[in-house]
């Protein structure tokens, strides 16, 4: 991405989120009245207000407004053709997610149209998905393959994620989902495509470097978790992060296994145990939930917040934008999902979606506005950062920088 020069965006209320300021124990890390000097697209210096304009450079005037960190939407499946409104239905008359999934619907509905679609019509499909992320202030987004299930199609997802960095002002972070349902061809042998996955679609993924992840669905509808470790053995030979969702429908122990693995989270977890938390933290795996699939299948179970932030486990939020369990295409109302649903504080959603969702992507140059991290910025006009949360479809960024350059 391109660098600009250097500039300076001058009498601003910053939220850092740093995980210095946790230590000091200054929630969201705020500094008030500052002054946020970016060269190269990095963030240079952090000063006082009006410290940092006498040297000649070009200043912004920020206006008393607040400047966050860009947003980090780290769990989408945002590259699929088709959509599943009939499922939906089918669901409000009583079907569940998983009775439809086991019929041949769900994932594998979405399958067959994906793999009819074209490049382009890919392309087009997720850029009007990632442009609605992007306006509520988001500069990174995770996108997952898992739609194609055969070489080709995981591939045409992978690079079509990869398109919508270059053809939007955005961080695309992808992921190689391979793992995520038993494509028909393979019913009777799924450990046959287990073998395909890692024997020759893994290795493609990585000679074109298509992917810095490998996530799975350990799941009675996905893979048992002895399938799971076969992939995750074969991304770690790859040098490549794991990453998993488990414990969505049920618990099989799933977080347990991907914190063997050290993977960078476990997402979903409703039905996470308290006794597999401590191996989280031991791993350092974030916890990232996802209350949009939660609300939009109407579950019941909660995942364990207290326990997770009772062992200091890192939480994140995200969409996990896809057409069957998650058709939300706004962070922003995930947030206040996360503390109406599920009893999470403001500030711990403002976190998930900014260093805790930069920690689940492994990227540890994003997601606070501290001296050396990349220029990925918002501001706002608001009286606090606890509104991102407060509401639903109340605000958005007045401006936003990525990678040091304005959007
Ligand atoms: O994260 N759980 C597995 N994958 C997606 C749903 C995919 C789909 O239903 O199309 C999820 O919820
Ligand atoms: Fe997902």
């Amino acid at each position: 991405m391109r660098k600009t020069a250097g500039f300076c965006i001058n009498n601003v209320n910053i939220a850092t989120m740093s995980a210095s300021s946790n230590v000091a124990n200054v929630p969201y890390g705020i500094k008030e009245n500052g002054s946020v000097y970016i060269n190269a697209g990095r963030i240079e210096k952090i000063d006082d207000a009006n410290h940092l304009s006498a040297d000649g450079i070009n200043v912004i005037d920020g206006q008393g407004q607040w400047l966050l960190p860009g947003l980090i939407d780290c769990h989408t499946h945002l590259v699929y053709a088709g959509n599943r409104a009939s499922e939906f239905e089918m669901r409000q008359q009583g079907k569940s997610y998983s009775e439809i999934a086991k019929q041949g619907g769900g994932i594998q509905s979405t399958v067959n149209a994906t793999r009819q679609a074209s490049y382009e019509s890919l392309l087009h499909l997720a850029k009007n998905r990632a442009a609605r992320l992007i306006e509520e202030g988001v500069t990174t987004i995770e996108v997952k393959s898992g739609y194609g299930l055969d070489l080709e199609t995981e591939l045409r997802m992978l690079h079509v994620a990869k398109d919508l960095e270059r053809t939007l002002s955005v961080n695309i972070e992808p992921t190689y989902l391979g793992a995520h349902s038993v494509p028909k061809k393979y019913r009777e042998s799924p450990d046959e495509y287990v073998k395909f996955v890692c024997e020759q679609v893994l290795p493609e993924v990585v000679k074109q470097g298509l992917a810095t992840s490998v996530d799975v669905f350990c799941e009675t509808i996905g893979f048992t978790p002895a399938q799971c470790e076969t992939v995750f053995i074969a991304a770690k030979d790859h040098g490549l992060n794991v990453k998993a969702h488990v414990e969505q429908l049920s618990d099989l122990k799933g977080a347990k296994l991907a914190a063997k693995y050290h993977a960078l989270s476990v997402d979903h977890i409703e039905y996470l145990q308290p006794e597999d938390i401590p191996a989280l933290a031991k791993s350092n795996t974030v916890a990232v939930v996802l209350p949009g699939a939660f609300y939009s299948l109407r579950e019941t179970q909660l995942p364990p917040i207290a326990a997770l932030r009772a062992h200091n486990v890192p939480m994140a939020i995200a969409t996990d934008l896809n057409p069957g369990s998650s058709p939300i295409a706004s962070l922003l109302t995930i947030m206040n999902m996360g503390c109406v649903l599920f009893g999470m504080t403001p500030e711990e959603t403002l976190l998930g979606v900014t260093r805790h969702a930069a920690q689940a992507l492994g990227l540890n140059r994003k997601g606070q506005i501290v001296t050396g991290f990349d220029a990925d910025l918002g501001l706002w006009n608001i009286q606090h950062p606890c509104e991102l949360s407060y509401g639903i479809n109340q605000v958005r960024p007045s401006r936003i920088w990525v990678n040091g350059e304005e959007r």
